[in-house]
């Protein structure tokens, strides 16, 4: 199944109805997993399922439940074509559990097992581990829906608004297929787990998510094109090291949200170029050339690109602390246990797939200095992970350039140094600034307001941050698409607010 997001016509996926795996909707929870026929499954999900559309009303877009919103539903498993689309109220979204088609003869692709039939059934010596892995990635996904709630308010357009809550409903159904996982495999335990997910809340004090940067706040639409474009491809590494899973059901679950992910990472990647795009048009035609003239360029109702890079420092750095310490012994264990693979691991070519004699360099902050050493691999799993997370941000980054070089503008979007304004790893409780230089205290305050978003950066942010609730129009800050959702045109009526 692809996963590149980087094809702008991923959402075209034509239906065709004939090559549809078959998913049950006549049943109250849509499935491809027979779930008719596992009663105590069926009856732990049906009693679930209140619970999560309670926390759905409580916790989920402010306003807009009763709006008839132009989503996608998933109706197959196929690449070539698996969703439609159609008005649904959020409340009455079909969240469905779709696992990708069971690939025959499936191995563990990676650690100490290497090479033996894939688990169909949890393996007791790493109950505890598997579970927690699930628990993790379960809890990231409510947690975005909590900090993005209260944008449909502001939303730029309805296009835009539409497609910040078919990611919602999208990270509704991702809880779900964690929640099945947990219901199905793990009895109680899993029960119970399931219920935390729906009681933990970002950023609350007592009982927050388990992850620091799904704590955050989403307050605006720029953090929300950020957080697409950045924090969701954390969400696309963690999904693509967790398909090359020995576990096989939790392989099968990931492969399949990664082509759901596919479309939140083009809303990020979209959303924040077409900002760019705003900006440059405007300078163009007021005839600024100097992309650090930010009082005349705020002026004509764009973000200067100055901030925009502040914004992407800050959504950068606190989405590489996702990936945890770089050199951990529970990266080691979750490679070596066959649960959790890297990037690509069954397509690595010349590698041994167990690493028991290899290395990888980590940087890491020794007397005062940044060394590069090398550490044995299995240690430096998650370093490993972030670096191919570093390499996959390119992409979008060098599109956005390109958009800003067309315009004739001098200015380039880089990504700051991989220890900058780091809290976890290695480079954690050093100063560091964006071009990779240990720096003291007193440097890091003078220099801080250059690097990541200032109170004037956010106030002006907030003020941009006005309803388009009208079909077809759009804020000064951002250019409409090139083209609508499923063909249809730019000026459709996505969301019919009640
Ligand atoms: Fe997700
Ligand atoms: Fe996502």
């Amino acid at each position: 199944m692809s996963i590149n997001e980087d094809t702008i016509v991923e959402d075209k996926a034509a239906i065709d109805s004939d090559r549809f795996v078959e998913v049950s909707y006549d049943d109250a929870i849509p499935n491809n997993v027979d779930l008719s026929s596992d009663r105590q499954l069926l009856k732990a999900l049906e009693g679930w399922h209140p619970k999560y559309l309670e926390w759905w009303k409580d916790m989920g877009p402010e306003g807009f439940q009763n709006a008839d919103v132009y989503l996608r539903t998933a109706v197959g498993v196929d690449p070539a074509g698996w969703a439609k689309f159609g008005y649904v109220k959020m409340p009455e979204y079909r969240w469905g559990i779709l696992l990708a088609p069971k690939v025959e003869g499936r191995t563990i692709p990676c650690g100490r097992h290497k090479g033996e039939p894939a688990w169909q059934e949890v393996p007791g010596e790493y109950r505890s581990l598997l579970r927690r892995l699930i628990v993790v990635q379960g809890d990231t996904e409510p947690a975005s829906v909590e900090q993005q709630r209260f944008l449909g308010a502001t939303a730029p357009s309805l296009y835009d608004m539409r497609n910040l809550f078919q990611v919602n409903v999208e990270e509704g159904r991702h809880l779900w297929a964690m929640v099945y996982l947990l219901v199905k495999y793990f009895g109680k335990d899993g029960r119970e787990e399931a219920q935390a997910l729906l009681e933990r809340r970002s950023g609350q004090q007592d009982n927050p998510r388990i992850l620091g940067a799904f704590n955050e706040r989403t307050p605006d639409w720029l953090s929300f094109f950020m957080f697409t474009y950045f924090t969701d491809r954390d969400g696309k590494m963690q999904l693509a090291a967790l398909a090359e899973s020995g576990f096989d059901p939790l392989s099968r679950s990931c492969r399949f949200m990664l082509t759901e992910e596919a479309h939140h990472l083009f809303v990020g990647e979209t959303g924040v170029g077409r900002t760019v795009e705003a900006t440059c048009a405007a300078m163009v035609k007021a005839g600024i050339t100097d992309p650090y003239d930010t009082e005349a360029i705020r002026k004509l109702g764009v973000v200067d690109l100055p901030l925009l890079q502040r914004k992407a420092n800050f959504h950068m750095s606190v989405t590489r602390d996702l990936f945890g310490s770089e050199i951990s012994s529970n990266g080691a264990e979750s490679f070596s246990s066959g649960l959790k693979g890297r990037f690509n691991e069954a397509n690595l070519k010349g590698d041994d797939h167990q690493l028991t004699d290899a290395t990888y360099s980590v940087t890491r902050v020794v007397d005062g200095k940044l060394v590069n050493e090398d550490v044995p691999a299995l240690r430096a799993i998650n370093c490993r992970l972030l670096d191919d997370y570093m390499a996959d941000c390119q992409g979008g980054i060098d599109r956005w350039n390109k958009i800003i070089e067309k315009a004739g503008i001098n200015f380039k979007f880089t990504q700051p140094y991989k220890g900058f304004n780091r809290k976890i790893g290695e480079f954690g409780g050093h100063r560091i600034n964006t071009a990779g230089e240990l720096i003291s205290e007193a440097e890091w305050q003078a220099g801080v307001g250059n690097w990541l978003p200032n109170e004037a950066d956010m106030d002006f942010i907030n003020s941009l941050m006005k309803p388009n609730h009208e079909p077809g129009q759009y804020a000064s800050w951002i250019a409409p698409p090139r083209m609508g959702i499923n063909q249809q045109p730019v000026d459709y009526e996505y969301v019919k607010i009640d």
